[in-house]
């Protein structure tokens, strides 16, 4: 049987996507075409329909298109991402603006927390001229994939990487500790195209939040002005008791675009 045209084989694999525009993107990804190529050759015969259909396949199972593609868009940039590696969430992207309002008026030395594919890093030496970054994660795999995205954007002099749980043997002094750790609770049940994203960045142990109360306990130890950590929606109360019992004075939650608390901005002024 003859392999249909590109409009033919994109029709039939939105239908069975019942989403056309992941049809798209991954038929963009096997030709490595843009748009608007795909709309001057769609008369043209899809050589590589065999490959098409896997890769419909593969989507089809809920294999994030991300991993498929090896491509995520974050703060409007297109990083690398790879199993291994959390794919980054738009909602991450307040997390930088956060920092981004300090970082604009003073120079700053930052650690990261559980880098994954090194977004936040990578996004904040783009954005501001005078900051050093050392980020930091438990897994060789995302390092790997932060890496990348570091030499991708020309920053990877700028950021150190370093495995390490949390900042175990990093005894340099910070203005700024960031981190969106996990924070989902052990038992909670995932959607299934979760499970193919990697389960040490998703749970943050029994409750969830215990990952996010270390890091606060690490951060008044390491007497560093700020702390920005991205949270559960839930976890605003048990995180304030915290940080009040603590006796940090100055805090504030921040909401994501849904409406929902999303993490919190702690100042220690030392
Ligand atoms: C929710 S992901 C965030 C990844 C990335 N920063 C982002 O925002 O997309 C949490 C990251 O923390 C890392 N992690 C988990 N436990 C850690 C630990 N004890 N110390 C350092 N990193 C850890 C995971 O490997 C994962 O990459």
């Amino acid at each position: 049987m003859n392999n249909p045209t590109i409009k033919e084989a994109l029709k039939e694999a939105s239908l069975i996507l019942n989403n056309p525009k992941e049809a798209s993107i991954l038929l963009r990804y096997l030709l490595n075409y843009d748009q608007v190529q795909l709309l001057l050759n769609e008369q043209k015969t899809l050589d590589q329909y065999q490959e098409y259909q896997t890769l419909i396949q593969r989507c089809k199972v809920n294999e994030p298109i991300e991993y498929i593609t090896g491509n995520v868009s974050f703060y409007s940039r297109d990083f690398f991402i790879q199993p291994g590696a959390l794919i980054p969430r738009p909602e991450t992207e307040l997390l930088v603006d956060c920092a981004l309002e300090i970082a604009k008026t003073k120079p700053l030395r930052i650690a990261e927390i559980g880098t994954g594919s090194g977004i936040i890093s990578v996004m904040l030496v783009l954005l501001v001229n005078k900051i050093e970054i050392v980020a930091t994660d438990i897994s060789s795999e995302a390092l790997a994939v932060a890496k990348i995205n570091a030499k991708k954007f020309g920053v990877e002099d700028k950021i150190t990487f370093v495995q390490s749980n949390y900042l175990d043997n990093i005894y340099n002094e910070f203005d700024m500790i960031i981190s969106n750790p996990p924070y989902i609770a052990n038992d909670f049940e995932l959607e299934e195209n979760l499970s193919y994203e990697p389960q040490n960045a998703l749970f943050g142990g029994k409750v969830g939040d215990e990952m996010l109360k270390e890091i606060i306990d690490l951060w008044i130890e390491k007497k560093s002005p700020y702390l920005l950590c991205e949270m559960g929606y839930d976890q605003k109360e048990p995180l304030t008791q915290y940080l009040i019992n603590h006796g940090i004075k100055e805090f504030s939650f921040y909401k994501d675009l849904a409406g929902f608390d999303r993490g919190f901005i702690a100042y220690a002024g030392v």
